[in-house]
């Protein structure tokens, strides 16, 4: 399918889509009304209209949408259809959070390594997974194909090992670091920011 230029907002809606398309199939559903999908996602039936129509529908009027093909189709939108080799710098307690969720790998995001520079946790291993010096990760990089790098770092190192990955070969980042990482143009970053998420939070309970 030839995809068009696609709003950010409607990719952001993307994952939900995604997962609760995902939950459906786990219970056998295999097809739903856009009303249906409407109240299980808390968003108008319309805008579930709009949302895929930009990918041409998939909808048929009078059967709603089978829910085995949307999945796919949202899975091929968002780049699932592949395996992600990822690696996890910063093996502390938000760094062994990550690596202790299996549902990661499920969407095809496989831990392969982390990385950290305490001597207590270089050598331990998280779920099977070996943490690492990371006085070793450029020759790492130098020797495995990494897709994505999960940096849980105190943001005083984060820029430094950000850099260092990118020369490395990373082209994608999942940044937990709380400061805004400047890099090369072609290297994609994700920030995760959870206070963010609770201040939004915060501001609804005193807006309620
Ligand atoms: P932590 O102190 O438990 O773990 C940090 C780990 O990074 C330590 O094991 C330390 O040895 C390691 N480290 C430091 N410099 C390194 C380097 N250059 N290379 C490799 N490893 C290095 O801290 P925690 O609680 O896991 O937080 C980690 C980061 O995540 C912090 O920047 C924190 O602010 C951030 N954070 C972000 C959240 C978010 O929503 N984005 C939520 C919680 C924490």
């Amino acid at each position: 399918m030839a995809e068009k230029e696609i709003s950010l907002a409607v990719i952001k809606r993307l994952p939900k889509y995604y997962r609760n398309l995902g939950e459906l199939l786990e219970n056998n559903v295999e097809r739903i009304s856009s009303k249906e999908l409407s109240e299980r996602m808390q968003v108008t039936a319309s805008q579930i209209r709009q949302d895929l129509n930009n990918f041409g529908g998939f909808g048929q009027q009078g059967y709603g949408y089978n829910v085995e093909y949307l999945h796919t189709e949202i899975g091929k939108i968002l780049g699932l259809t592949r395996k992600y080799h990822m690696i996890i710098i910063g093996a502390g307690n938000l760094g062994q959070a990550l690596a202790n969720y299996t549902q990661f790998e499920k969407n095809g995001f496989v831990l392969k390594a982390m990385f950290d520079k305490k001597q207590e946790l270089i050598g331990q291993t998280i779920r099977g997974v070996k943490i690492l010096n990371a006085e070793t990760m450029g020759q790492y990089l130098k020797e495995h194909e990494v897709d994505i790098a999960a940096i849980t770092i105190p943001k005083e190192n984060a820029p430094t090992v950000a850099m260092d990955l990118v020369k490395g070969g990373v082209r994608a980042i999942w940044n937990f670091a709380p400061t805004d990482l400047h890099l090369p143009e072609g290297v994609k970053v994700e920030n995760v920011h959870l206070a963010d998420s609770l201040m939004r939070l915060s501001y609804n309970l005193k807006n309620s």
